[in-house]
């Protein structure tokens, strides 16, 4: 996919990353190579150290997907939570496995997540988004709640932090729509549990995001489908 519009993100986009394809981890890679990743906060996310903390939701199998650096992955590895981080940026995922803890190691999959393996079909507790849905063609969104759909268990718990919701055009990041998200997990069987606008947003993301988890009630598709 070309880029819908550069002029919004010149930290991101360069005259390189327009000639490659944001579906390919090339376009990240050279992002993150160019010290262009101003999304990373460099630490984990504080609306998640929260959740953490609240002992709301218990440690479980977690995957997070388009984990970066894996910040937020190891901070719920470092609280008794078995995670999974899936990314497909070389860069990304190397400096995952650099700061990886191994008294807390995360499960590192170096590839697309829509290629992720049918065997991971209803294995997680917890599916973890943050700035992932924002990172993909907006023509995948249907596939992306497939994908997460497939990965939980039923019962299985879908945190996502939406980002950006101020209804920009172009990206990446493309805006997110809480509304349309709402519609493509309910129509998927999921009962929605809780929709916050976070006060302990990072100042630079503050009231341009929604803090929405689900739960998957039940499972349209089949397990090993
Ligand atoms: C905006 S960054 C966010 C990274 C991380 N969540 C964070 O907050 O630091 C989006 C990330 O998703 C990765 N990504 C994009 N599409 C992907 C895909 N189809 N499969 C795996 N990773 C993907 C990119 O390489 C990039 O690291």
């Amino acid at each position: 996919m070309q880029l819908m519009s550069s002029r919004i993100l010149p930290r991101i986009v360069s005259e390189m990353t327009e000639q490659l394809d944001i579906n390919k981890p090339e376009f990240w890679e050279e992002i993150y190579q160019h010290g262009r990743a101003g999304w990373d906060l460099g630490g984990p996310t504080p609306v998640f150290e929260r959740l953490i903390q609240s002992g709301e939701f218990k440690p479980g199998h977690m995957i997070v997907i388009c984990a970066g650096r894996g910040h937020d992955a190891r901070e719920f590895a470092r609280h008794g939570y078995r995670v999974d981080a899936v990314e497909f940026a070389a860069e990304a995922a190397d400096a995952m496995r650099a700061m990886n803890d191994m008294q807390n190691p995360v499960l590192i999959y170096q590839t697309d997540m829509f290629h992720l393996s049918k065997d991971l079909n209803g294995q997680y507790d917890y599916v973890l988004e943050y700035t992932c849905m924002c990172a993909i063609d907006p023509n995948r969104r249907n596939a992306y709640a497939d994908l997460v759909t497939r990965l939980l268990k039923p019962g299985g718990i879908y945190i996502d932090l939406a980002f950006p919701t101020d209804r920009r055009k172009g990206g990446p990041p493309f805006a997110v729509v809480v509304d349309e998200i709402l519609a493509m997990f309910t129509a998927r069987g999921f009962k929605l549990l809780r929709r916050e606008i976070p006060n302990d947003s990072v100042p630079q993301r503050k009231s341009n995001e929604e803090l929405l988890i689900f739960q998957k009630t039940k499972n349209p598709f089949s397990e090993t489908g």
